[in-house]
């Protein structure tokens, strides 16, 4: 009679999850700051913070979680912040056992591992072997990562496959591109997310984002609640996505 409208309640479609949610996970130097705390505390609450996104995303039904845990341009920070992310990524995959191990769910690393150290580079052999069966959520952490680098060696494959005669010119074409990256059979992310007010890409997953959703928020990643991941996928769900189309 005031003419309020109540407001409809936004519910979740179990019908319509996105097969694959990609995460940057933005905001842990400011959220530390924030609190007079040293940076590195802010990565390792937004590890612990990937803790809870990855059961409730698992619970969901989501299939891939792909998140950005470090760049290939992350090595120009202060080395102090380096190291401190190379230790939390390294206890995070001894601790394996008792944290993803539990879960079924399987790990997968995408970056250039060239540059990573040996023992790290270990720790990820044997992570993935162990969980290479699991059914459930695929966690892929993008790990010394860059999309540009990504395209740039599936090129250079491509290339000496042509030069070895395996290949012909006229043959290339964008599934080939794709088969050449680490997400080779990963389907295309359907929706990124992106916390921390900052609204831009960072070469993350460059060519898989042609038809991807972008979510933004202002919320810094340690603080990114799952109600707040239910609130990306629901808007999600209320998108239309056309890929081109009518
Ligand atoms: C960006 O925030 C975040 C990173 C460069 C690192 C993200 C890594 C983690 C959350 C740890 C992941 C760990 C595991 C075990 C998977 P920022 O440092 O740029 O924050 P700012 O923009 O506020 O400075």
């Amino acid at each position: 009679m005031f003419g309020f409208k109540k407001r409809a309640k936004r519910v979740l479609d179990k019908n319509n999850i996105p097969k694959h949610v990609a995460i940057i996970m933005d905001g842990n130097g400011r959220w530390a700051k924030k609190r007079g705390l040293p940076r590195s505390v802010g990565h390792s609450m937004g590890a612990k913070n990937l803790e809870n996104i990855v059961d409730f995303a698992g619970n969901m039904g989501v299939k891939y979680l792909t998140v950005y845990a470090f760049s290939t341009e992350n090595w120009k920070r202060p080395k102090e912040e380096v190291d401190a992310l190379m230790k939390l990524l390294k206890d995070y995959l001894l601790d394996f056992d008792n944290l993803l191990g539990k879960k079924d769910a399987r790990l997968r690393v995408f970056g250039h591992r060239e540059e990573l150290s040996d023992e790290i580079n270990e720790l990820i052999d044997i992570c993935e072997e162990k969980s290479k069966h699991k059914t459930g959520i695929s966690i892929n952490i993008a790990l010394n990562y860059g999309g540009r680098l990504e395209i740039c060696q599936a090129v250079k494959k491509i290339a000496q496959n042509v030069k070895d005669g395996n290949v012909n010119v006229e043959d290339i074409d964008e599934k080939m591109i794709s088969d050449n990256l680490y997400t080779y059979d990963v389907p295309d992310p359907d929706l990124i997310i992106r916390p921390s007010g900052e609204y831009r890409l960072s070469n993350f997953l460059l060519w898989q984002c042609a038809y991807s959703e972008f979510w933004y928020s202002d919320i810094f990643w340690p603080d990114f609640t799952t109600k707040k991941f239910e609130d990306a996928i629901i808007d999600y769900q209320l998108r239309n996505r056309r890929f081109g189309g009518v």
